[in-house]
């Protein structure tokens, strides 16, 4: 098996912020994560695939936070008939919580201001009544507008844009920011080839304008969820911290979610860092912003 790669600089820095709990927390990064998948409900049902997956021996494990989320027992599910069917996504098990904790009832109307490749506008377009899917990139929007039409998401709809010049307002908001992906190492082994301090640091400064954006963007007792794969405090709760001194009427609120270790952050009240070694899962920073007034 391929090896990870770690920049010495990432290994100096964690090394640092989690004393002693480093070698745990190596150790879980430094393995293959669980295969998970999310049940499509726009083309299939529950019962439907747990019947497919018995009768090819397949076992699926609940996960406690969603009817639609399993863990499941099989190598390369994208080779399964239901994946290219595209009644089931493949996604990991952290990675499916921004949207859980979002709580989105079927009313809504949902911004997902950065949302290519979609794997949570899936999640989104399930629930909600109906979800604006943006992304400034070109290339990854037509990712996201394929996904759109493979996913049958028929109340998703997709527009190239920067989300700092949109103008609409929402009751809830998606913001999976763009970050320094250092979490997905669990996945790809060279996921942090070109990772820099610099980089995490420029990254920081464009989640803060987004997020400061997209708070402005909600209702009032609107709701967003600010999202990131990364481990850094910088991209994380400095973002957090940012928006709570530009804007009074912002509120963390504390989440709650069976089922799953949460620890305390110390650093930012009320917003969770879902750490590998906790849950065995991949790296993600979750919080729950209210506008309250
Ligand atoms: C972490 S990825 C989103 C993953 C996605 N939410 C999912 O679950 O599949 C971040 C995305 O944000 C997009 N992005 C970066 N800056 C943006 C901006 N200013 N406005 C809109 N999208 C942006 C990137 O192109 C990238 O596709």
């Amino acid at each position: 098996m391929k090896k990870t790669f770690y920049p010495k600089e990432f290994i100096e820095k964690y090394k640092k912020l989690l004393g002693e709990e480093w070698d745990e927390f190596f150790k879980t990064i430094s393995k293959k994560e669980e295969k998970s998948i999310w049940i499509n409900n726009k083309k299939t049902d529950i019962e439907k695939i747990k019947q497919k997956m018995l009768e090819k021996n397949i076992v699926l494990k609940k996960y406690s936070f969603s009817e639609w989320a399993f863990g499941i027992n099989y190598k390369k599910p994208g080779d399964l008939e239901e994946y290219k069917k595209g009644e089931i996504s493949i996604q990991e098990k952290a990675s499916m919580l921004p949207v859980i904790i979002l709580n989105v009832k079927k009313e809504n109307i949902v911004l997902d201001a950065c949302a290519s490749p979609g794997m949570k506008t899936i999640q989104l377009s399930n629930i909600a009544k109906k979800v604006i899917a943006l992304d400034v990139n070109t290339k990854r929007t037509k990712i996201l507008l394929h996904n759109k039409n493979f996913f049958g998401l028929d109340n998703v709809f997709v527009k190239r844009m920067d989300v700092r010049n949109f103008k609409e307002k929402f009751d809830k908001i998606l913001l999976d920011a763009p970050c320094s992906s250092e979490g997905l190492v669990r996945k790809k082994r060279d996921a942090l080839k070109g990772w820099t301090q610099e980089i995490v640091l420029k990254k920081s400064k464009i989640q803060k304008e987004l997020l400061l954006h997209c708070f402005d963007l909600l209702n009032k007792n609107g709701e967003l969820v600010y999202s990131t794969c990364s481990f850094a405090p910088e991209e994380n709760e400095e973002v957090i911290l940012y928006l709570l001194e530009k804007r009074k009427n912002a509120v963390i609120v504390p989440i709650k979610l069976e089922g799953i270790k949460i620890r305390k952050n110390l650093l930012c009240e009320n917003c969770i860092r879902l750490w590998p070694q906790d849950n065995d899962t991949q790296q993600f920073f979750i919080a729950k912003i209210k506008k309250v007034n």
